[in-house]
């Protein structure tokens, strides 16, 4: 006899993994700290003395171009005493300097001057420390693992289906924003990983696309979403990807749309999102600025979504939720994070 008492849901990962330090220093250790991470895209750093800096699982990072035509990516961490060296998020120079006791450091991260010491005799202090740094379709990735698989290895599958979009190399980035989320990194890629609150929290991008053909497919360390735009021609579609742990690519209709986001773990309960706007000009014509309104739009309701969902993690009513069958790209999502937290 079947009775609904028998239907097993799968559920989500326990509510204190949303809200407890411990779990959050677990996952800096094990996951952030040992996988590939996005970080921009080749257009952000075209000309020599370009970098850009950003935190992973905590660690303060810059990627800068050589004099040489090579991106490279360190700590941004002054070998003399430890300070942070460089403090914008981007820019151009010839030398970096630290701001505490004046060493300056060459654009691959060797020092150039240090007051009062002979850079000869400074060992392990004469450099920044480098991080591991690859190039694909023109995406910058980073991983704090020495010992980590090549990007290649790790992500085969998804590089492979890359391939369908020639003009990532030649995308240019037209917007960049960021926004605090007073939520857990995981409950972001939760939200962006199904599409059930669509019709309920997104009446626009309803509307615009025909949720109800809404497909969803789970691969080697990444998730494919997609959908027919029920105002255009066959074929031209809404494709979403996710990548693990903590980022996103998005190709909508239209003339190099994409965008990028990373969703950074600042603490348990916080994230920083970086989204990335990409056009393959950098004009901005009056489609773009309704694509534009469009995509902020979709973003503020999740913001809305998810900081609200924090506030319910951290309540004693319940100690896990439950997913739904077309929720199952969330489910790949937990059972990976358990997956790594394990090993
Ligand atoms: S800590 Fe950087 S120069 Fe002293
Ligand atoms: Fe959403």
């Amino acid at each position: 006899m079947s009775t609904k008492e028998n239907v097993q849901f799968s559920p989500t990962l326990p509510y204190s993994s949303y809200v407890d330090p411990e779990v959050f220093n677990e996952e800096r250790i094990k996951i952030f700290s040992k996988n590939w991470i996005l970080v921009g895209h080749a257009s952000q750093l075209e000309k020599v003395g370009d970098f850009l800096t950003l935190d992973i699982a905590g660690e303060p990072i810059i990627v800068t171009h050589g004099t040489d035509g090579e991106l490279r990516a360190f700590y941004n961490i002054c070998p003399h005493r430890g300070m942070k060296v460089e403090n914008s998020d981007k820019g151009n120079k010839k030398v970096l300097q630290c701001g505490y006791h004046g060493w300056t450091f060459k654009l691959d991260g060797n020092v150039n001057r240090a007051p009062n010491f002979k850079t000869n005799d400074l060992g392990e202090h004469s450099c920044m420390k480098s991080i591991r740094l690859e190039v694909q379709n023109a995406m910058i990735f980073v991983n704090l693992d020495k010992n980590a698989a090549s990007l290649a290895e790790v992500y085969q599958e998804f590089l492979e289906g890359m391939k369908e979009y020639p003009f990532f190399d030649s995308l240019k980035l037209v917007r960049e924003t960021r926004r605090e989320v007073k939520a857990n990194w995981k409950a972001v890629v939760d939200n962006y990983l199904e599409c059930d609150h669509c019709s309920i929290a997104h009446p626009g991008f309803a509307k615009s696309f025909d949720i109800s053909n809404f497909c969803t497919t789970t691969h080697d360390k990444f998730t494919y979403q997609y959908m027919a735009a029920s105002k255009n021609a066959e074929g031209d579609q809404a494709r979403f990807y996710w990548i693990w742990p903590n980022m996103m690519i998005n190709v909508y209709p239209g003339d190099g749309n994409v965008n990028t986001i990373q969703v950074v773990p600042v603490d348990a309960e916080t994230s920083l999102g970086i989204y990335r706007d990409y056009s393959l000009n950098e004009i901005t014509t009056k489609e773009k600025e309704e694509y534009f309104k469009f995509v902020d739009q979709v973003r503020q309701e999740d913001f809305d979504l998810v900081e609200k969902l924090q506030k319910g993690l951290s309540s004693q009513a319940f100690s896990n939720g439950i997913f739904s069958p077309t929720e199952h790209a969330a489910v790949y999502f937990h059972e990976l994070i358990d997956k790594n937290l394990q090993d």
